[in-house]
Parts: structure tokens; sequence; C-alpha cells
């Protein structure tokens, strides 16, 4: 858009907004596919749906995804409405989905509580391939339970969802950044070191030093990432309990066959994880042969607290970014089971015949029998001629006479042949074709 759409301008170039597309033909399919084929794996493993509203309560996302985030910082998208409330559309899932949690009061459920939720999520990100500013995702979270396995559960039924999307050459890249016990001691080492290094420390990394010297550990600044290389790791300062729980995880990993490796580095772009953080990486990468991180996800323990609950909920969850999966060269193009592959191509022929055509096409439509049709047209050769070209078997063609006499000719399009049947009748004949 050439000119802000403030209500008060002139539009000059009609538009959407910079990293927001319309999702339409192959891409919508692919997308819905994608989603149906997530549920029913989601669905197997025992993951329930939620959704939660687009817009949330400000201090929520910045009380859950934490300050010293891009997210916060730079990309959330906030808005005072008229009644004076301030609201945030939501960059992601899972702070809105602990604010349901603590909300419906799921601690008196059996727990783990298991969702499974996907829509579109909104980052002020700088948009390039495979990165926008409404984007989707599709989370898997267990809630209240702190038990190793949830996070291999997580992971397993993560890797089977982009399993069966396509992607062959997975790897998990997996860290243990520790809880409240041995965070402590880990933050003073590493910030001891980036104190020590300071004159090498680019400014924005100097700056989190600040507010989050743990993301500093995944800038993308080159002299941070040369200096990252010899950092202290968050491993070597784990408690006994982490390091089990961390033992632990990866021995299911394992005992699955599922690739890992230990990226000391990996701390992930939200300030809410504990313990056991992990990134999906398909090592085939996108179009440019670049490896791709498919989603995200780890442990949480403290997040319902951070939200102001006043018990912990420990809980552990993924999010799969679907955009980059619709658009890997490697994806399936699931197809949504709403698509039917059209059987009948329906005909119509004068004015009697199209007054009652709509009749027709809803019997056909309660029948389940798919059809493709072009009401609009007149003419039997244009008709005839579309049928031809979109392979479609059979044509029902519906003329002045069949319409006095309440019938249609049904015809074989690869042999030309022909029958006329009653309306009556029709259902019946249909279901005797190949
Ligand atoms: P995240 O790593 O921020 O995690 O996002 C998950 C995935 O969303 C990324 O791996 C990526 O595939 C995709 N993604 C992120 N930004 C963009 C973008 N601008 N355009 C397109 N795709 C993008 C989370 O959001 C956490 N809530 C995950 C989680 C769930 N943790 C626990 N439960």
């Amino acid at each position: 858009m050439k000119k802000a759409h403030t209500g008060k301008n002139k539009i000059t170039e009609v538009s959407s907004p910079k990293g927001m597309r319309d999702l339409m033909n192959e891409e919508y399919y692919s997308f819905q596919g994608f989603f149906e084929k997530a549920q029913e794996v989601a669905v197997y493993y025992g993951f329930k749906p939620i959704e939660t509203p687009m817009l949330e309560h400000q201090e929520l996302i910045e009380g859950g995804v934490g300050a010293g985030t891009d997210i916060v910082d730079k990309e959330i998208y906030t808005l005072k409405t008229k009644g004076g409330d301030h609201l945030a559309l939501r960059p992601e899932h899972t702070a809105p989905l602990m604010r349901a949690y603590v909300e419906h009061g799921m601690q008196t459920m059996p727990q783990p509580v298991m969702f499974y939720q996907y829509g579109p999520v909104f980052r002020h990100d700088k948009p390039q391939r495979g990165r926008y500013r409404q984007f989707w995702q599709f989370d898997l979270d267990c809630l209240g339970n702190d038990k190793s396995i949830m996070d291999a559960l997580v992971i397993k039924a993560s890797m089977s969802i982009l399993e069966e999307a396509g992607a062959t050459d997975l790897s998990v890249d997996i860290n243990s950044i520790g809880d409240k016990e041995c965070r402590g001691a880990y933050l003073k080492e590493l910030t001891s070191y980036y104190r020590k290094n300071l004159s090498g420390l680019p400014a924005v990394d100097r700056e989190r030093m600040k507010t989050n010297p743990l993301r500093i550990l995944d800038s993308k600044e080159e002299k941070t990432i040369k200096l990252n290389e010899q950092a202290p790791d968050s491993i070597s300062f784990l408690c006994a309990p982490c390091k089990k729980h961390f033992k632990e995880v990866l021995e299911y990993l394992e005992e699955m066959n599922i690739a890992y490796n230990i990226n000391k580095n990996l701390v992930r772009g939200l300030s809410y994880y504990t313990r056991t953080v992990f990134e999906i990486i398909e090592q085939g990468g996108n179009e440019d042969g670049i490896p791709l991180a498919l989603g995200g996800g780890g442990r949480y323990d403290y997040l319902a607290r951070q939200i102001g609950s006043k018990k912990d909920v420990p809980a552990v969850g993924f999010s799969i970014g679907v955009d980059r999966i619709v658009a890997a060269p490697w994806y399936k193009k699931l197809s949504p089971r709403i698509l039917k592959k059209p059987k009948i191509y329906f005909i119509q022929l004068g004015a009697e015949a199209k007054l009652k055509s709509l009749n027709i096409i809803e019997i056909l439509r309660k029948a389940h029998v798919p059809i493709a049709q072009s009401l609009s047209k007149d003419s039997l050769g244009s008709q005839l001629s579309i049928a031809e070209k979109l392979s479609i078997p059979y044509a029902i063609i519906f003329g002045v006479k069949e319409a006095l006499d309440n019938s249609v000719i049904v015809r074989d399009m690869s042999n030309r042949s022909q029958d006329t049947v009653k309306l009556s009748k029709l259902l019946e004949y249909l279901k005797e074709l190949k």
C-alpha cells in the first residue's frame, strides 16, 4: 500500500499488508491438507483440540514471551481498543494456551492435559522467503506433568507429523538450559565470559547482557557466533535432577532411533523455557539446500507463574511452522478430505432446464456425488468441451425435453453412449456406474 490506510487517506494501491498474504488455490489446499493430517496424528497421540483468541491482553504476551526477546522488543503487534484495553495479536500459541489452562482451572483435571492447536500468528518480522508477518503454526503441548517422557512424546508426535507431510531427513537439535536451581550459576559464568570479551561483542548483544544474556548464544552476529564457540555451555552446569531429566529424554530418543544433535548454543527465542529445548531440522533444507528449522519447542515449567498463576504448571510443547512445510520441495501436497474428484459434469440446455438445475445439483450433493458444472454457459458444445478437458468420466445432460419429463441424459464420456434416466431413478443408476 503506497498510502497508509488510516481511513482518511485515499487508497492508491490495492494490496495486502506487507508480509501478509491471501491463501488460495493450491496453496490453500496444501495448508488444509497439512492441518487435517497433523490433527489426525495428534488425536492418535491423545491430544485434544483448543482454539484460543487471536487477540490477548498485551501484558499476557509481554509477561509470557518475556522482555529481551525479539518478539516483545520488536515484533509484537499491539492496539488500544476504543474501550481503552491494551491488546496484542498473538505472536505464538503457548502463552495464550497457558492462560487458558489457568483461567479454566485445568489443574483439577487428570494431568497432563494435552492440547493441539493451530492457526495464524503475527510477528512484525522482516519479511523474506519463509518468513512472514502472518504465518501459521501447528502446536502440540502437554501441560501439568514434569516427566521426561512427556518431552519425548511431544518430539515423537511432531516428528510423525513432519514425516507424514513428506520430510525424510529429520534430526533433532537439542539442549538443556537447566532450571531455577542451576541456571543462576550458569548465567553468572556466561555473563562473566561475555564481560571478559566485551570489546568483541556487537552493540545488540551488549544490550542483551542487561535484558536476556542467554539470547546472546543464538545471536546471528558474526563476531558473537565466533565468541560463542568458546562460551561455557549450560549442560556442564545442570543440577542433578536436570541432568537426570536430560539424560532420560536422550534415552527415549535413542530408543526410538531419532537422530539428535546436542547443540550447546540452542536457547530459543522465547524466555519461558526451562530444561529441554529443541528444534526439528530437515537436513535436505529448502530450495537452496539450506537446512531448515521446521519447528521449535521445549519445556516451560515456570510460564504459569510468570503469567500470574499461584502455582507452577510444568509443561512441554512444540510448534511447527506450517508455511515452511507447505513450501518445502519434499512436501507431499496432502489433499484435504473435502476435495473430491468430480465424477459427473452437469450440463444444462435452455431456460426451463437452467431453472431446475440447482435442484438437481442439490440432489446429487445430498447423495455425495461429486460434480463439476458451468451453469453460466449455455451451449452444449462449450460445456461438453470443458467436461472433456477436465477428463470427467460422465456427463449429465439436462435439456428442455428432460426438464419437462423429469429425466436426464447420462453420457459416458469415454464411448459417448447415453441413457435417458428418470430423476427418481438417477441416484440408483449412478450407483451402478464404475
Ligand atoms: P518459535 O520457534 O518462535 O516457537 O516458532 C516455531 C516455528 O514457527 C519456527 O520454527 C518456524 O518454523 C516458524 N516461524 C517462526 N517465525 C516465522 C515467520 N516469521 N514466518 C514463518 N514461519 C515462522 C514458538 O512459537 C513456541 N510457541 C513453540 C512452543 C510451543 N514452545 C512450547 N510449545
